[in-house]
């Protein structure tokens, strides 16, 4: 059975044009956790910038920085304190305009992440908004509101935040304010122009120091229903895209009037050439995400369908299939994640039984399943590879090319996630996938740093690390390399032709062709499938034979066809 995806957009020859994030690999550094320069323990933006050349020789096409902003680290630096500064624990702004040189110079876009729902509580305007009176202009930037009962000491709202917790916090002047995070977020009132107004300097501010594009967080929050009075909504868990209406009538997530601030912002990006790009993260139905990833918006979205999906082969199938689609609908590419800093790294995720309670088994220290890491890392190599091979963007996360896992046994007292206390321990939190670097076999913190590290790293980080990888064919660097490398050689178009169908996938095997004659197969089984015939370029595991084995993708290239 052959389907084909017809090329929709540009050759790589345009990489250096305006479309260079079509099919982009892009790497994410949560600085914090890749490099630290001055032995604080936190890794900071002269560690990143000496690393960059790990990327280069990585081979992706962009470095995504998660925030480095001036932070209270309420929310690992999702809290932002100034939107238009460097945390003085990671550097200065010098230090900020010393990494963008530093990657251009090394052929790498940069991309920095905007946080436009909430600011941190210690940002000047809401420190401003405290000292006001209710009803005052301060105030009118964030969300306050009097509270329900008989003396206003019920939340205004039923609203849960998403870590946990009433979505309000009440003030000693009895007025409650918004935070659909931690309290210390609270949320902007995007109905304000002043909101708006600040958000458009603040995108001028960074693109006009280089930089290429955005990461733009909870893209999905900002516009919201505030005529008075607010509605309930039935205390649904606050976060879940599954319960979302489909017409954009829930009160703060996804509604139609999110879009006219992208618009506004594609003013903005388009002032520049080439334009500044952007990407949505917005836990929205699938109906819905096409709108933020449109030229007229934000030009991409996230599709998290991937990464939540499970390594079956008939799941994968409609989940790409489905991506495509809408990317294609949107006038987008499609972009692929397998692993970030808010989820359970993907070489222990798929190392789990597929039922197993992730959060469950985070609880129980990683003992209960124990995993299989072994059989974790060559799922989630054939993961990577099937994504690699697909067309559009793939977001990398740092730490995967290692095939690090998930820290699953950190010591409760060591966890800064407040998912950790939000939740009153029912969650223990994303601190597992963000623990520094391990750069070095051995040394203070395994290279991350000369004085510690922010997280404690296991004992095993040293054979993980860099140092410990590289040269080795068959450990995941040199697969990631390899990969990335070869990515580059074979990408032509946007183009996919499946050539296995329903049948095969209920086998377990996916195959597509790329134009060119560059041929993926994935075997999500436990017994070997056929190879396509042709010149083997890559496999996630070794294929000895005519075979490819359980568990495994595989890149073939036949002669032209
Ligand atoms: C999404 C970010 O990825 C996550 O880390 C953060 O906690 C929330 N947005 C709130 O900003």
């Amino acid at each position: 059975m052959t389907v084909r995806y017809h090329a929709a957009g540009t050759d790589t020859a345009h990489r250096d044009t305006r479309d260079w994030w079509r099919q982009a690999v892009v790497y994410q550094v949560y600085p914090r956790s890749f490099a630290d320069s001055d032995g604080d323990g936190i890794g900071d933006l002269p560690g990143a910038t000496s690393r960059l050349g790990h990327l280069a020789a990585l081979g992706v096409d962009a470095v995504w920085l998660s925030p480095f902003y001036p932070s209270e680290l309420a929310d690992g630096g999702y809290d932002v304190a100034d939107y238009r500064d460097v945390d003085p624990r990671l550097g200065t702004l010098d230090d900020f305009d010393a990494l963008v040189a530093e990657a251009h110079r090394l052929g790498l876009k940069v991309m920095v992440d905007i946080v436009p729902n909430h600011s941190s509580d210690q940002h000047a305007w809401f420190q401003e908004a405290l000292r006001s009176a209710p009803g005052s202009a301060a105030r009118e930037r964030y969300v306050f509101r009097a509270g329900k009962g008989e003396h206003g000491e019920l939340p205004p709202t039923d609203w849960v935040s998403c870590f946990g917790g009433p979505a309000w916090t009440r003030l000693p002047d009895g007025w409650w304010y918004l935070h659909l995070f931690a309290p210390q977020q609270p949320d902007f009132n995007w109905d304000n122009p002043e909101v708006r107004a600040d958000f458009r300097t603040t995108l001028r501010f960074w693109s006009d120091r280089g930089v290429d594009g955005f990461r733009v967080d909870v893209a999905h929050g900002l516009a919201k229903d505030l005529a008075a009075p607010l509605r309930d909504i039935g205390a649904v868990e606050a976060c879940e895209p599954r319960d979302l209406p489909e017409d954009g009538s829930h009160p703060f997530w996804d509604r139609d009037e999110v879009h006219e601030i992208f618009r506004d912002w594609r003013g903005v990006f388009d002032e520049y050439d080439p334009p500044r790009v952007a990407v949505a993260e917005a836990w929205v139905r699938n109906s819905r995400r096409t709108a933020y990833a449109t030229p007229q918006e934000l030009g991409q979205a996230f599709n998290f369908d991937f990464l939540e999906a499970a390594l079956r082969a008939g799941v994968l199938r409609a989940c790409i299939d489905t991506a495509l689609a809408d990317a294609r609908a949107a006038g987008a590419t499609a972009t692929w994640v397998l692993s970030n800093h808010d989820v359970i790294r993907h070489a222990s995720r798929h190392g789990l039984p597929e039922a197993c309670d992730a959060e469950a088994w985070l609880l129980s220290d990683g003992r209960r399943p124990a995993l299989d890491r072994e059989d974790g890392l060559r799922r989630a190599l054939a993961a990577t590879l099937l994504m690699l091979a697909l067309p559009g963007s793939g977001y990398l996360y740092q730490g995967e090319e290692l095939g690090l896992p998930e820290v699953a046994d950190l010591d409760r007292a060591a966890l800064q996630d407040p998912v950790w206390t939000r939740s009153q321990g029912r969650s223990k939190g994303r601190d597992g996938c963000r623990v520094p670097l391990p750069w070095r076999r051995d040394g203070s913190s395994y290279g991350f740093g000369s004085g510690g590290s922010w997280l404690p790293q296991p004992p095993y980080w040293g054979e993980v690390s860099v140092e410990a990888q590289e040269g080795d064919p068959a450990a995941p660097l040199e697969v990631y390399r390899t990969a990335l490398r070869l990515r580059r050689r074979l990408l032509a178009d946007e183009a996919l032709e499946w050539l296995s169908g329903p049948d095969e996938a209920a086998g377990g095997l996916l195959h597509f062709r790329r134009s060119g004659g560059w041929h993926c197969v994935t075997n999500l089984s436990d017994t070997p499938q056929p190879l396509p015939g042709g010149t083997l370029l890559l496999s996630s595991a070794p294929v000895t034979g005519e075979r490819l084995p359980p568990w495994t993708t595989a890149w073939v290239r036949t002669a032209t066809e």
